[in-house]
């Protein structure tokens, strides 16, 4: 596996590479009871993906997220997005981030070179970016202290997962 990569924005030919990753969640999730991405219950199907896709891309010509890709052995492994907070709103000087690498990619530079340059990108867009991260995601939390974001509070039991509840970390950046 090569460790090149390249971080570009979305294109929307990277559908199949997004959806791939995204379902490799839901594998992944079967026996990491600690993956600290919020899932829904029933794996989405193809429709709804196609819907999500559409959703996001739409928000990208709009200029309501700003969405860039980690390319790695030809195809999109990675994905961060940050998106207005219910734009037109008093809320919408704010982005919310996500973020996810394959679980093959990780622990190598990638999430950090992707949260970097998308961050870059938002100047101008956003004022500030929230996100939330699960207190049992040491790797997250590292990344995104070393990027400067702060953190504002927690919400005890936010994710139920099985019978076990996960408490979310509440963090801000100011750009
Ligand atoms: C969290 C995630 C995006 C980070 O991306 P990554 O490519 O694995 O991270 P990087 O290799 O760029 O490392 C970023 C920082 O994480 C920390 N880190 C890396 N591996 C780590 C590990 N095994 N344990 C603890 N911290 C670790 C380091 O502080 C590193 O900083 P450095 O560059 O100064 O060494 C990625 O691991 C991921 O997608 N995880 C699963 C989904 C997820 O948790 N998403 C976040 C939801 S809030």
């Amino acid at each position: 596996m090569a460790s090149e990569f390249v971080i570009r924005d979305l294109r929307f030919e990277d559908f199949n590479d997004l959806v791939n990753a995204y379902f490799s969640y839901y594998e992944e999730s079967k026996s990491d009871q600690n993956l600290g991405i919020t899932l829904f219950r029933r794996k989405p199907t193809l429709k709804e993906e196609v819907a999500w896709f559409k959703e996001m891309y739409v928000q990208v010509l709009d200029g309501n997220s700003i969405v860039q890709v980690a390319e790695a052995d030809g195809a999109a492994v990675g994905l961060c997005s940050i998106k207005r907070q219910r734009p037109g709103s008093e809320l919408d000087h704010t982005g919310v981030l996500g973020i996810a690498i394959k679980k093959a990619y990780r622990g190598r530079g990638i999430g950090r070179a992707l949260m970097e340059s998308t961050l870059k990108r938002c100047k101008g867009t956003f004022e500030q970016v929230i996100l939330e991260v699960f207190d049992s995601n040491p790797r997250a939390l590292s990344l995104y202290r070393k990027m400067g974001f702060k953190g504002y509070g927690k919400m005890p039991k936010a994710i139920k997962r099985g019978e076990d509840y996960i408490t979310l970390n509440l963090m801000y950046l100011r750009l």
